[in-house]
C-alpha cells in the first residue's frame, strides 16, 4: 500500500465545521475510495480515514467534518504544510452505465458522491441529499452539474421536509440503480427496502483504526458467513445491496 507526503494546497471551512482540503500529488483514486491521513501531532497516533471528494492529475480533494481531536487538528493545518497520506484505499463504487441512477447522500456522506457522478457515463442521474437542517446543506450546486438535485432536511428548514427515503417516494423517482453513502441507519433502511429488486451499492463510513485490513476494528457481519466477517476498510467501504446482515 502506497504512502506519500503531500503538500496542503488549500484547507478552508465551507460550512459550519465542514472543511475542504486540497492535497498535491498523483493519487489515481476511484469513486468511493478513501485516504488514511497521518496527523502531524505525534500524540494522535491513529490515521484518520477520509473519503475522496475529487481527484485531478496532480491533486486530490477531501471534504471532512470536524468531529473530534483528529479532525480538529486537521482543520488547523496550514497551506504549505505536509501530511503523510496512505492510499487511496478500499473497493469503490462499480460504475453502471446507461441506466437510470439515483444517488443518495446523508450529511458528510455526500462528498464522495461527487467523484462517482463525475465518473458515471449515465445521463439520467437524480441526487437525493439529506441533512439535519439548512445550515448543514453542502454541495447542492456542485452536484447540479451532473443531474437533478433534491435536498431533504429533517426539520424542513430547506427543501423537502423528511428523510431521503420519503423524498424518493414523494418525488416518485424512477431508477434502475441506487448508490448511497451516509449514516449506517440510512444505509440499512435503503438496503432493506431495495435489495432483491433494485441494483444498488452502499458505502459505509465506519470508524477505522489501521485502515489496512489488519486490526479488524471495522468489521461488519455478512449475511453469508462463508468467508468470515467483512472489513469496511478492505472488502468495503462499498457493498452491494443484500450483502450485509443487520441482525
Ligand atoms: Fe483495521 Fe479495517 S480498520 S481492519
Amino acid at each position: 500500500m502506497i504512502t506519500q507526503d503531500s503538500i496542503i494546497l488549500e484547507n478552508i471551512e465551507i460550512a459550519k465545521d465542514i472543511y475542504k482540503m486540497t492535497l498535491q500529488g498523483d493519487f489515481n483514486a476511484q469513486p468511493g475510495q478513501f485516504i488514511n491521513i497521518k496527523l502531524n501531532n505525534e500524540r494522535l497516533l491513529l490515521r484518520r480515514p477520509i473519503s475522496v471528494y475529487d481527484v485531478y492529475e496532480d491533486k486530490l480533494v477531501i471534504i471532512y467534518r470536524v468531529v473530534g481531536s483528529g479532525t480538529k487538528e486537521l482543520s488547523q493545518e496550514k497551506v504549505g504544510n505536509t501530511l503523510n497520506i496512505l492510499g487511496p484505499i478500499g473497493s469503490g463504487f462499480p460504475l453502471t452505465n446507461n441506466k437510470k441512477v439515483v444517488i443518495v447522500g446523508g450529511g458528510i456522506g455526500v462528498p464522495p458522491l461527487q467523484l462517482l457522478a463525475k465518473n458515471l457515463k449515465n445521463k439520467d442521474i437524480t441526487f437525493v441529499l439529506g441533512f439535519r437542517n439548512k445550515e448543514a446543506v453542502i454541495l447542492e450546486n456542485e452536484l447540479k452539474k451532473y443531474g437533478e438535485v433534491i435536498v431533504a432536511t429533517d426539520d424542513g428548514s430547506y427543501g423537502f421536509k423528511g428523510n431521503v427515503l420519503q423524498a424518493i417516494d414523494e418525488y416518485k423517482i424512477d431508477f434502475d440503480v441506487i448508490y448511497a453513502c451516509g449514516p449506517s441507519k440510512m444505509l440499512e433502511f435503503i438496503d432493506k427496502k431495495y435489495q432483491g429488486y433494485k441494483e444498488g451499492y452502499i458505502s459505509f463510513e465506519e470508524r477505522m483504526a489501521c485502515g489496512m485490513g489488519i486490526c479488524y476494528g471495522c468489521v461488519c457481519k455478512p449475511k453469508k458467513l462463508d468467508n468470515g466477517m467483512l472489513r469496511v476498510c478492505k472488502e468495503g467501504p462499498v457493498f452491494e445491496l443484500g450483502v450485509i446482515s443487520y441482525e
